[in-house]
């Protein structure tokens, strides 16, 4: 059975001492409370280990925003996926529609970044997503396609089966303009068929596809509501406990 899963993406946001504070905020209010997904706060490198160091991280699980592509060495800067590894976070977003656009990610780039995350037992939260003239020329599920193709379908389905996806049309992103449920619904439905095709029935089924895009505490339930929208993938709602728990609470 695949997982319920309400992830924050703190993006370049919050100092150490405010990060430190936001994480332990979340853990102060979900302790004693159970819920009904997995929840997961993705942070700046920064701060992994020191966040992962001060929470409960059964409870809390916590992602890097990004990898290095190369294993180790001279990559001035870079951060590798045994460093992320070793600071006790669990997940990492991969392939982020920022860093595609601003930083020049490509399909190939991002699958040796999803074969190290995997080497080093990193779930990778791989994203998706069509920019806004994509949608409008009715490219949205090639372009889906093509962005999973590239990066995932040389993985072997018990890797697959590792992954998390995360749906996130970039005309949504930070924008205030949410996906309606039935345009999440559509295209989530699609997706779920195009591992399908490739994978199985059932590796489908198994595969947690999160939206993401101006998710907020007033559309998450509806979002959450349909049968192939698996939770959220959240950027600036997470950046306050106030109005990130009750995205995690919409399950
Ligand atoms: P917003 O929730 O701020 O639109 O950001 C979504 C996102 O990019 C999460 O990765």
């Amino acid at each position: 059975m695949r997982k319920n899963i309400v992830a924050g993406n703190w993006k370049m946001n919050t100092t150490l001492p405010e990060g430190l504070a936001l994480a332990k905020g979340l853990d102060e209010a979900l302790k004693g409370k159970s819920v009904n997904c997995d929840v997961i706060i993705g942070t700046p490198f920064t701060h992994l280990a020191s966040i992962a160091a001060a929470i409960d991280t059964t409870k809390i699980g916590v992602a890097a925003e990004n990898l290095a592509d190369k294993e180790s060495g001279a990559y001035t800067g870079e951060v590798s996926a045994a460093m992320v590894a070793s600071t006790g976070a669990k997940y990492v977003i991969l392939g982020h529609s920022e860093r595609r656009a601003y930083y020049h990610e490509t399909p190939e780039i991002l699958k040796q970044k999803v074969l190290l995350a995997l080497a080093h037992g990193l779930t990778p939260i791989f994203c998706i997503g069509e920019v806004l003239a994509e949608r409008e020329a009715g490219k949205h599920f090639e372009v889906v396609d093509s962005q999973i193709t590239a990066s995932l379908f040389d993985l072997s389905t018990a890797d697959f089966g590792k992954l998390v996806l995360a749906y996130e049309p970039v005309w949504a992103i930070g924008t205030g303009k949410t996906a309606t449920a039935a345009q999440a619904q559509e295209i989530h439905a699609h997706i779920r068929q195009t591992i399908a095709a490739k994978y199985g029935k059932e590796v489908a089924e198994n595969t947690s596809i999160l939206y993401g895009g101006s998710c907020n505490a007033g559309n998450a339930k509806e979002l959450f509501s349909n049968p192939d929208v698996d939770g959220g993938l959240i950027g600036g709602a997470s950046l306050s406990v106030d109005k990130f728990l009750p995205i995690v609470e919409a399950f």
